[in-house]
Order: C-alpha cells, then sequence, then structure tokens
C-alpha cells in the first residue's frame, strides 16, 4: 500500500454513533464504535489524502496523519460538521451509525420515574446526512455504509439508488462481525459493479475501500 491514491484530494469521513439525549443525565445511542471509520481516515492519510475526521462520541485517539478531527454529539451536530467540512472536498465517507431519531424536546431537567406509570418518548426524524449532501450541486463523491442483519445485496443496492450514492459499504452485523469488534466483512456496490472483501481486520478493509474509492472516484470524476 505503498502508493498515494489519494494525493491531492480532500476527504472527509464521518465516524462513530450519534448520542440522541432525552434529559441532563439520559441519551438514545447506538453500538458503533467509530473503529471502521476512524481505520477509514487513517488509510485515506496515508493515502495522500488531507482528512477531516468528523467522530461522534467515541474513545478513539486520532489516526496520525488526519488533518482536522471535529468531535460531534447529536446527528444534528454531525450534519452541521459535515455539511460545512464537506464543501469543497472531494470525497464524503459516511461510515457513522447516525441515529435515525431523536427525542422531541430535551427535558431541562432529570426526568423523575412516575411509580407504575409508563413513559412515552416522542421521537423527531433526524436528517439524512448523506441525502442531504447528495441533493446539493457540486457534492463530493458519496460513500456510505449499511450495516444489515439480513438481505444485505438488496438493502445496500436500494440505499445506493435512495440516497443517491456513488458507492455502498454493505457489511452483515452479527456472528462476530460488525459493531465493537475488530473484524469485519465488506461487499461494495456501485452502479455497475460490486467488489468483495473477505473477513479481515477493520484497518485492512479500510486499506482496500480507499483502494477501491480512489478507482471508482478516477472512473466517475477523472
Ligand atoms: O439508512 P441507513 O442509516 O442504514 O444508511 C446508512 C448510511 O447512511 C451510513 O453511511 C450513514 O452514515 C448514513 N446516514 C446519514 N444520515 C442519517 C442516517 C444514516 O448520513 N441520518
Amino acid at each position: 500500500f505503498g502508493e498515494r491514491v489519494l494525493a491531492g484530494l480532500k476527504v472527509v469521513v464521518s465516524a462513530g454513533p450519534t448520542y440522541e439525549d432525552i434529559d441532563p443525565v439520559r441519551f438514545i445511542g447506538n453500538r458503533s464504535s467509530g473503529k471502521m471509520g476512524f481505520a477509514v481516515a487513517d488509510a485515506a492519510a496515508q493515502a495522500g489524502a488531507q482528512v477531516t475526521l468528523v467522530a461522534g462520541p467515541v474513545s478513539l485517539a486520532t489516526p496520525q496523519g488526519v488533518s482536522k478531527r471535529i468531535d460531534v454529539r447529536s446527528a444534528a451536530q454531525m450534519h452541521a460538521a459535515v455539511t460545512e467540512a464537506a464543501a469543497g472536498a472531494h470525497i464524503y465517507i459516511g461510515a457513522a451509525a447516525v441515529g435515525d431519531y431523536r427525542p422531541n424536546e430535551v427535558a431541562p431537567h432529570k426526568l423523575k420515574k412516575q411509580n407504575g406509570q409508563d413513559l412515552s418518548l416522542q421521537l423527531a426524524q433526524n436528517p439524512d446526512i448523506l441525502a442531504s449532501l447528495a441533493a446539493q450541486q457540486g457534492h463530493p463523491f458519496l460513500v456510505g455504509f449499511a450495516a444489515e442483519t439480513q438481505n444485505v445485496e438488496s438493502y445496500a443496492r436500494d440505499k445506493l439508488q435512495r440516497k443517491g450514492l456513488d458507492m455502498i459499504a454493505a457489511n452483515q452485523v452479527g456472528d462476530g462481525l460488525g459493531f465493537e469488534t475488530a473484524d469485519n466483512a465488506i461487499t461494495l456496490y456501485w452502479a455497475d459493479g460490486s467488489a468483495q472483501l473477505p473477513r479481515a481486520d477493520k484497518a485492512v478493509l479500510a486499506r482496500q475501500l480507499v483502494d477501491h474509492v480512489a478507482s471508482r472516484y478516477r472512473v466517475q470524476r477523472g
């Protein structure tokens, strides 16, 4: 992997979960560790890109060579940070597990238990960061991730089309793969092709993914 296949390109990578606050001590989150996104940011930097990493709440060190790291908490904050960073970027790789919903209201004080009563939370839909980038003129080459537990290919291809992406990286979650693990297995899909990246360490997969992104980028954008 000596080749600097992304030399001269600006790449934005999002990673990790988002936390949607319910009250000052509680939130809705997910099990994303951020490892895959951080590995992708690392690989892109090693490939010569100028990398901005937008990270949700994770406990991971910034990879060497990443030019800028922006830490965020909620999907709304990630949306704002990515939108700003993506202006003028060549490639956006959305590896973050963005929460689809947030509580309608954040309680200013800790919610108290009402004995014997159920509690309902009203949730509002979060903006889809990838889809909103795709709707903008002159947007970067867009790469999404799809973590699925079933029907991986059909869901991934549907997402590729529906969100207007250039490439999607699909992985089956479960069987010791996916969230909170060191290993992963990925299939890449683009409009007229696909590539299998068999089970490997996330760092190895990230380098292979970056190679594929670079070659598809060259094909589509010269
Ligand atoms: O639809 P789903 O959440 O499975 O799609 C996953 C892909 O979409 C990921 O690349 C994720 O970063 C991105 N996404 C996003 N904004 C959201 C939800 C998901 O950019 N609100």
